[in-house]
């Protein structure tokens, strides 16, 4: 089935929001809260569509190294000189998962990241640190982020992958 991924647009948000419904039920979002973000850096938004259909979506913006924005939050404006590109969520339906659709997107976000940010951080929820170190991240420790990080779940993990 014909597949990839594109920019995210303002009215792939309802899309976008039936599939966080799907993959995160337990991690709830405003929808003004992710559409704050694709405002303000619409170029770190795509979704993967199959056959016309939206069946995932990755969401980054530039941040300040070390910080983890909390969920469901809006940014209000991103750093002036961003210490990291912080990969807020991707998200895949089941049936779209384990066919290299989001390694696609991974590799591609570390391309563009890596020419223009020190480092690439992200939050792993779900049990993917395996998936994000066969991308090159690491897990660190950070006893500052450690009730930032049981809000998300409790086997959440900060990891990073410098450049
Ligand atoms: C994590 C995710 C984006 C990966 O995308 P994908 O297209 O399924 O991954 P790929 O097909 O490119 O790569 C698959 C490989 O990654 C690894 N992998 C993928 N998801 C994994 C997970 N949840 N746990 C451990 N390893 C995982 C496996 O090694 C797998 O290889 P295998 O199929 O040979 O075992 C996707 O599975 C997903 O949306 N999961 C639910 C949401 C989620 O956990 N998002 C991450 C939030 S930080």
């Amino acid at each position: 089935m014909p597949e990839s991924w594109r920019l995210m647009l303002p009215d792939d948000m309802a899309a976008v929001e039936a599939v966080a419904a799907v993959v995160h039920p337990g991690f709830f979002e405003r929808t003004e809260v992710l559409t704050e973000r694709l405002a303000l850096y619409p170029e770190g938004c795509r979704v993967l569509e199959r056959s016309g259909v939206v069946v995932g979506y990755l969401i980054s913006h530039p941040w300040d190294d070390g910080a983890v924005p909390a969920l469901d939050t809006f940014l209000h404006r991103l750093p002036e000189v961003p210490g990291t590109c912080y990969l807020h969520d991707i998200a895949l339906l089941p049936e779209a998962r384990r066919g290299g659709a989001g390694s696609q997107a991974v590799i591609e976000l570390i391309d563009r990241a890596g020419r223009r940010f020190p480092s690439l951080s992200l939050v792993a929820v779900h049990g993917s640190a395996p998936f994000w170190e066969r991308h090159g991240l690491r897990i660190e420790d950070r006893p500052e982020l450690r009730a930032k990080l049981a809000s998300y779940d409790e086997n959440a993990r900060y990891m990073r992958r410098i450049f």
